[in-house]
C-alpha cells in the first residue's frame, strides 16, 4: 500500500497541465464497446481506474492498448456479455457497461457493484430506466442478469434524481434502440456531454446532451471514432486548493472556464483572485482566506461533490468558520476525522459540517479512505507545519495522475514511498 510523506509550509509557484477527466474516459471507453472497430482515446489519464475498465474490455473481447497518452480500443469482436464479480469490484464505476453491453450484445450479466466508501451506491434507477427500454431484469445472489431478447426499444424516461450514471448508462442503451427515447431530469455534468459528441461523431442521433432533457433517436449501429476527452474539473479543482492553502500563485493549463464556474466562485469568495485566459487559469491566493460561503453540493452545474473534500482543506486554515452541506452522498465527510488529526476543528452534524478556522495545521500520521479524502489530506499537509505521511495512497492513484510528481514540479515537498 502506497503512502506519501509531505513536508508542509512550502509556497507553491509555476503551472500545471490538467489531466483528462477521470469520469468522462470511464463512459468514453464503455462507449467503445459499441463503436466497431478500432477507437483512438486521446488526453486519457494513466489512473488506477483506467486500467481497471481496460481489463473489462478485454475480458468482453475488446484489443486495449496504450500509445502514450492515447488509448487504443479495438472492439470488432466483442464475445462477451458477462462481467465477473472480481472485474467488477475493482471499480465502483463499472456498472457503466451495463448500458453498452446491452447495446452490443442484447444481454448484461454482472454483479451489483459493491457500495463503496462514500455509501451505498444503489442502481434502482439505472434498473428502472431499463426495464422500459424492454430489459428484462432478473437478479438473484448478488448478480443481475439483464436480457433484452427482442431488442431494446426506445421509450420516455422521466429520472426522479439526476443521477450521472443512470443518465449515462441509459444513453449508451438507447443509441442503437428502436425508436426515440426521450430523457428528462437528466444529469447534466460536462462528461455526458463528452460521452455524447464520441457517440454522435460514431454515428448516434443524440439532441440536448449536457442539458436537463436529452432525446436519442436509435441508430442500426456506431461506427469507430477518434475522440479527445475533456480536462479534469476535479483535479483542476484540487489543485486550486494546493494554491488556496499553501498562500500561493498557480496558472492551469487546459481548463474549461465554464465547467469550473460554482467551484471558482467559491475561491473568489474566500479572497483568491482568479483569470482565465484562452484556456489557462491563473489562481492567486491570500495570506489567509477569508471564510467560505456556504458550500452546497449539488449536480451539475452547483458545487459538485467530488470537490468538497478539497474544499474543506482549503476551509480548515481559513479565517472563521466555514459550513458545507454535502446533499448528493451519505457518507462523505470521511476526511474529517483524519483533518482533524491535523488539528482542523470541524464539527460535523449529519449532512452538514462546521468547519472553524484554524491559525495553522500540524503534520500527523492520516488515513486516505476515499479518493477525494485522499486528495483532501494532500492538499491539507501542503499547509500543515511539519511532516505528514498519508496512507491509502491507492485510492487517490484511482482518479489523480501520477499527482506526487505534478505537486513536486510546483515546489511541494512530498515523496511516494
Ligand atoms: C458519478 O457517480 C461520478 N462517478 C462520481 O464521482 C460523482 O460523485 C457522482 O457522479 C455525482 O456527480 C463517475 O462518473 C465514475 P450518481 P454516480 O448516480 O454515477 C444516488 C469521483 O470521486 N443514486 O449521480 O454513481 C446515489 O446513491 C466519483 O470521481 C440512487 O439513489 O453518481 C447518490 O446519492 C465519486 N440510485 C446520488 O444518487 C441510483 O440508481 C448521486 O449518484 C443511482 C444513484
Amino acid at each position: 500500500m502506497s503512502r506519501f510523506i509531505v513536508s508542509g509550509g512550502n509556497k507553491l509557484s509555476g503551472s500545471a497541465t490538467v489531466q483528462g477527466a477521470k469520469n468522462s474516459i470511464l463512459p468514453v471507453l464503455s462507449a467503445a464497446l459499441l463503436c466497431e472497430g478500432e477507437n483512438v482515446l486521446f488526453n486519457c489519464p494513466r489512473l488506477s481506474d483506467v486500467s481497471a475498465a481496460a481489463r473489462i474490455l478485454r475480458y468482453l473481447g475488446c484489443e486495449v492498448k496504450r500509445e502514450g497518452s492515447a488509448v487504443l480500443v479495438n472492439s470488432e469482436s466483442v464475445n462477451g456479455a458477462e462481467i465477473p464479480d472480481s472485474l467488477m469490484r475493482e471499480m465502483r464505476g463499472s456498472i457503466i457497461f451495463l448500458g453498452s453491453l446491452l447495446g452490443r450484445r442484447k444481454k448484461a450479466v454482472l454483479t451489483f457493484p459493491g457500495g463503496c466508501e462514500l455509501g451505498p451506491r444503489p442502481i434502482d434507477l439505472h434498473l428502472k430506466a431499463l426495464k422500459s427500454l424492454g430489459v428484462k431484469i432478473r437478479e438473484s445472489r448478488g448478480a443481475i442478469e439483464c436480457t433484452a431478447p427482442d431488442g431494446l426499444k426506445g421509450a420516455k424516461i422521466a429520472l426522479s434524481f439526476p443521477s450521472v450514471g443512470a443518465t449515462e448508462n441509459i444513453i449508451l442503451a438507447a443509441v442503437t434502440a428502436q425508436g426515440t427515447t426521450t430523457l428528462t431530469n437528466a444529469a447534466r455534468e460536462p462528461e455526458i456531454a463528452d460521452l455524447c459528441e464520441m457517440l454522435n461523431k460514431a454515428g448516434a442521433r443524440i439532441y440536448g446532451a449536457g442539458e436537463g432533457v436529452v432525446v436519442i433517436d436509435g441508430v442500426k449501429s456506431l461506427k469507430a471514432v477518434e475522440h479527445t476527452v475533456i480536462p479534469d474539473r476535479i483535479v483542476a479543482a484540487t489543485i486550486m486548493s494546493a494554491a488556496a492553502v499553501t498562500g500561493s500563485e498557480l496558472m492551469l493549463e487546459g481548463v474549461i472556464q465554464s465547467h469550473l464556474n460554482a467551484v471558482t466562485s467559491v475561491f473568489e469568495d474566500s479572497g483568491c483572485d482568479i483569470k482565465f485566459d484562452c484556456g489557462n487559469l491563473l489562481i492567486k491566493a491570500p495570506e489567509r482566506l477569508k471564510p467560505l460561503p456556504v458550500v452546497r453540493t449539488m449536480p451539475y452545474p452547483g458545487f459538485p461533490t467530488d470537490a468538497q473534500a478539497v474544499m474543506m482543506s482549503a476551509a480548515c486554515a481559513a479565517d472563521g468558520a466555514s459550513v458545507f452541506v454535502e446533499n448528493i452522498f451519505e457518507d462523505r465527510f470521511k476526511h474529517v476525522s483524519e483533518l482533524t488529526r491535523m488539528g482542523a476543528d470541524i464539527k460535523v452534524e449529519n449532512r452538514v459540517a462546521v468547519v472553524n478556522g484554524v491559525k495553522k495545521l500540524y503534520g500527523a500520521e492520516v488515513r486516505a479512505r476515499d479518493l477525494r479524502g485522499a486528495a483532501a489530506l494532500v492538499t491539507a499537509a501542503l499547509a500543515a507545519e511539519g511532516e505528514t505521511t498519508i496512507d491509502g495512497i491507492c485510492y487517490l492513484d484511482r482518479g489523480y495522475e501520477d499527482f506526487e510528481l505534478v505537486l513536486g514540479s510546483l515546489g511541494a515537498d512530498i515523496k511516494r514511498i
